[in-house]
Parts: C-alpha cells; structure tokens; sequence
C-alpha cells in the first residue's frame, strides 16, 4: 500500500509539493516583492494623481510687446511674432502668437487666427485681402469677413502703447484676449 507523502515521487501529492525545489524557493523570493512592489507602484499612482498640477492653471498671462510704435507703419498690414512664457503644469515653453498689425487704422492689431479652424491667415497685397490657406476664407484689410466658411471676421485683441512699445493683451491660457470680433 501506498502512503501518502510530501515530498516524495509516490503517493498523493499537493500541486506546490510537485514544483522543483529551486523553482519553489524561487517563487518564495520574489512573491513578497511583487506583493510590495504592485502595492508600491499603487500607491504611487494615486499620490501623482492627487498632487499633479492641472495644465494651464498657471498659465501666463498679460500684456506683450508686439513692437515699436515708430516702426509699425506704412499702408499695408504687418505680420508680427509674438513670444511669451507659458506655464502648464509644471512646465514652462516658450510660445508664439501670430499677429497684424494694422498701421493704417491707428495701430488695431488682429489675429492671425482664422474663425474657422484656427489656421494663420496670410496677407494678399495684390488681392488686398486676408486669406487662409485651409479652407479659402477671406478677410477684408480691416479683418472683416468676406467670404469661405468663417462665421465671422478676425479677432481684435487689446492693445495699447507703453512707453512706445505697441503692446497686446493675452489671455492666462495664452490665447488672444480678444477685444471682439471684425463684422462682417
Ligand atoms: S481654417 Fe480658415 S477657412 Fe478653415
């Protein structure tokens, strides 16, 4: 008759007593680091979650030099860069906003964001019009609206001199801080 045993090859046996002793020894090493290490990284997990900043929450914001009023002139609408600091998280980049500046009309500064779907507008000097590459929306000199599928015409954002620097108003998320919208 056959007597149970653990250890031996005959007789019942459980499944952990049929494991390889180096392989049984093995598995005892590393279950207690799984178990600490999923607790750990869990752990982990929820204090990022609890304490990660939320993007734009710090975000910059303000007025930003688009240029010298002395240098902002003649009849035709001027395409200006402006750069500025952007906060998200904990993060900072550097980013860049696409401007007109409009000598003609007493330094107005449009956009060069385009209504429909945020495309940069391009002046035409030989059609005397705005256009966006897109979707072909037009844009009159003034920034209004002549044609394509823009509601609308282009954002006027704040401006004002200091100091004979032409400055813009941004919003703290970085986007224009418009002062409305061109009919038309
Ligand atoms: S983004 Fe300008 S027409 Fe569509």
């Amino acid at each position: 008759m056959t007597k149970p045993t653990l250890d031996g090859n005959e007789g019942e046996h459980s499944g952990a007593a049929r494991l390889p002793e180096p392989l049984r020894r093995r598995i005892l090493l590393w279950l207690p680091a799984l178990v600490f290490g999923s607790a750990g990284a869990s752990l982990l997990a929820a204090a990022y979650r609890l304490l990660r900043p939320r993007a734009g929450e710090a975000a910059a914001g303000g007025w930003v030099e688009v240029g010298n009023v002395a240098q902002l002139s003649g009849a035709e609408p001027l395409r200006r860069e402006v750069f500025f600091e952007q906060q998200s998280g904990w993060s900072a980049s550097t980013r860049a906003q696409t401007v007109f500046v409009l000598p003609g009309a007493g330094g107005r500064v449009l956009s060069a964001s385009c209504p429909h779907e945020g495309c940069d507008v391009e002046w035409s000097a030989e059609r005397r019009e705005f256009q966006c590459p897109c979707h072909d929306s037009r844009f009159g000199p003034d920034g209004a609206r002549l044609g394509g599928p823009a509601e609308h015409g282009l954002a006027r954002l704040h401006s004002r001199t200091n100091g004979g620097a032409l400055e813009i108003l941004l919003a703290p998320s970085g986007e224009d801080q418009q002062a409305g919208r061109v009919p038309g």
